[in-house]
Parts: C-alpha cells; structure tokens; sequence
C-alpha cells in the first residue's frame, strides 16, 4: 500500500483547477495499491515560510510546519496539480516546498498541468529544477491545454477519454516508482 497525497496548488477565490484535482483523487480511489489524500493548499492556509533554522535540520518551531510535515513524512508518492502563473509555479506550491526537506527525499511526483495552450509545462520545468533540489524523482503525468469547455459551472472536470487513459499510465508509473524509491529511504536501509 502506498500512501498518496494529491497536491493543489491554485488557492485564488474563483480557482478553475480544484476540480481537476477532485477528479484525479476520484480516479485514485479506484486503485487498492493507493491510500489518497486530497491536500488542498488554500485549506492548508500556510503563511510565507516563516521557520528560524534551514528545514534540512528537521528542527521546526511553528506548529503548521510540524502539522505539514508530518502530512508530507507519510507520502509515498505525490501528484501536484498546478497551473501557470506568468511561465512560474504559483508562489503557494514554491512555498510549500520549501517549509520541508528531508520529508521530500527519494518520493516521486507526477506533475500534472494546466492552463493556456501550454498546458503549464512551463510551471513544470520549474517545478522539476525545484523537485530535483529536494531529491525527487519527478515525471510529466498530465498535461491540461485549455480545460474550461471540461469544467462544469459547478467545478466539476468531465474527463475525456484519453484523460482517463492518461491518467491510468500515471498512477502506473507512480506505483513503480512508489515501491522503488521506498527502498532507498532510511527505514529501509540497514546503514541508516
Ligand atoms: C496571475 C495569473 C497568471 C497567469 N499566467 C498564465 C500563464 O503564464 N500561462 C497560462 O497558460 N495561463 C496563465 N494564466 C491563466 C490560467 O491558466 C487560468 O486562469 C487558470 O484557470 C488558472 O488556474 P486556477 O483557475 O486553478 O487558478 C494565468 C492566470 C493568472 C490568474
């Protein structure tokens, strides 16, 4: 069993990609291989990274960062689903990433984007140089050009076909490298 946090990156009143994530914690659920958590970061509501000491040390002092902490030290694998913002990563997911370190390490991210025609690859480059920082191994899982006509009024993403196909090769994809990234964590290593 692998524990898998879905993570939601746009926070913004009136957010269009929420639904997305709603959809993609759907599809999850129906693998056994997967516990899923939605993390919604506008509920998580954390402030501009205000810790004292560099997070390698593991020494946090606010009580957010502890509870974000433990949230992350209990993934296996992750999904961030995010839009671009001005070719960038939203400021909340950097932000995010960088309250932690240790808790990141050898766990894989399926980066799954969306907004103009670029589908937010280019929030992904980032987001790769950013993940690599922390020692993850992080895969293009789905890219989202334009998908308004799919949502609802009500915030409901309809997939299409090829969605749902694409979707199935992520999850794929993140079990194998959920189960092989397991190993390299300290738990299971005899010199740790
Ligand atoms: C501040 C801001 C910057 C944006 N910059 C880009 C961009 O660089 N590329 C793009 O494809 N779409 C861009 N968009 C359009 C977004 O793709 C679109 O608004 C999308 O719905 C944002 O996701 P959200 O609704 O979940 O916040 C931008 C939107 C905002 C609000």
């Amino acid at each position: 069993m692998l524990q898998l946090k879905i993570i939601h990156a746009s926070t913004r009143e009136g957010r269009k990609g929420i639904g997305i994530s709603k959809w993609i914690e759907q599809e999850a659920k129906k693998y056994p291989e997967f516990e899923v958590e939605l993390v919604d970061l506008k509920e998580l509501n954390l402030p501009f990274f205000d810790e004292p000491e560099h997070p390698r040390f593991g020494r946090y002092h606010r009580q957010h960062t502890k509870d974000w902490g433990a949230v992350v030290d209990a993934a296996d694998a992750f999904i961030f689903v995010t839009p671009e913002y001005n070719h960038g990563m939203p400021a909340t997911l950097k932000n995010a990433l960088d309250y932690l370190s240790n808790e990141w390490h050898h766990k894989p991210v399926a980066m799954v984007g969306y907004g103009g025609i670029s589908a937010g690859t280019r929030a992904i480059q980032q987001l790769k140089q950013v993940t690599s920082a922390l020692k993850m191994t992080a895969f293009d899982g789905m890219l989202l050009a334009m998908p308004f006509q799919q949502i609802s009024p009500e915030g409901n993403f309809g997939p299409t076909a090829e969605n749902v196909a694409v979707a199935k090769t992520m999850f794929q994809e993140l079990q194998r490298l959920g189960q092989g990234l397991k190993t390299l964590r300290p738990e299971a290593l005899s010199m740790a």
